[in-house]
């Protein structure tokens, strides 16, 4: 690697650690009073003391026969998957489902500060082991970690879900929205990243910028449409009940 090119990574390192020093500077403003911020932030410390996420995929990564891109890493901040899960309008009653948890941040919020039983799904072995642990060490007994890959069917079952797919290869992206359509009941809902879901199956709900550990990106926020087969089965099911002579019914 030439000098320069060394020099513009560490220049990325630096903004980088600039960037999340920030973000959680301003949490801390926000949630600072809050206990399940504080219990994350211990949880992932004890779990993650002396390792990283990307030394996670470099160990495992190229065991798995995933891309590249799928493996490129960045975080859900705790403060934005609150927000996230809050937009989702998230209950005690759901169940959340991380497609591609990572450390699992997002599920172990859910799980933290909305009381919502959650699925991590991961790929590494790494992640799941240590989601696990910090699950355990949160008392969080509806927070499972399962491994898994989310471009093969079934799909945990849940009624939220969430895919950070922002550089998912297309061919993943095709296989995983695929899954997702079939795994999901009629208003599901779903918060993606950086791109929307098709809209043969999902209502679109709008977008936000939020900030993630790269930076700032765009969320698509949906809902499931009844599909149309269950449509179908249902608009007979009412056409015969009232005694229809509709073809179609
Ligand atoms: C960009 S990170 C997002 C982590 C987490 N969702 C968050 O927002 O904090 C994507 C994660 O998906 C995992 N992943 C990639 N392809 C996968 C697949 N086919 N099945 C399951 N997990 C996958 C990667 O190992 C990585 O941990």
């Amino acid at each position: 690697m030439r000098a320069t090119e060394s020099l513009e990574l560490v220049g990325v390192g630096l903004a980088n650690v600039a960037w999340v020093t920030t973000r959680t500077g301003i949490e801390l403003l926000r949630f600072g009073r809050s206990s399940w911020w504080w219990r994350l932030r211990w949880a992932l410390l004890r779990t993650w003391v002396g390792q990283t996420p990307i030394g996670v995929v470099r160990r495992e990564g190229p065991a798995s026969g995933l891309s590249e891109e799928d493996l490129v890493y960045g975080e859900t901040l705790p403060g934005t998957a609150f927000d996230l899960l809050e937009a989702l309008e998230v209950e005690p009653r759901d169940i959340v489902v991380d497609l591609g948890c990572g450390r699992g941040v997002f599920p172990l919020v859910a799980g933290l500060a909305f009381q919502a039983r959650a699925v991590g799904l991961e790929v590494l072995e790494g992640f799941v082991t240590r989601g696990r642990r910090a699950a355990r060490l949160l008392g969080l007994e509806g927070v499972d970690f399962q491994q898994g890959d989310f471009r093969k069917a079934p799909l945990p079952q849940g009624t939220v879900y969430f895919l950070a797919g922002t550089c998912l290869e297309p061919s993943s992206w095709a296989a995983v929205t695929r899954n997702l359509a079939d795994a999901t009941p009629p208003k599901a809902r779903a918060a993606s990243l950086s791109q929307s879901l098709p809209s043969a199956e999902w209502e679109d709900l709008g977008c936000r910028e939020m900030a993630f550990s790269w930076g700032k990106a765009t969320v698509f926020l949906h809902r499931r449409r009844p599909s149309p087969r269950r449509a179908r089965s249902a608009s007979q099911a009412h056409a015969r009940s009232k005694g229809s002579t509709d073809p179609s019914a």
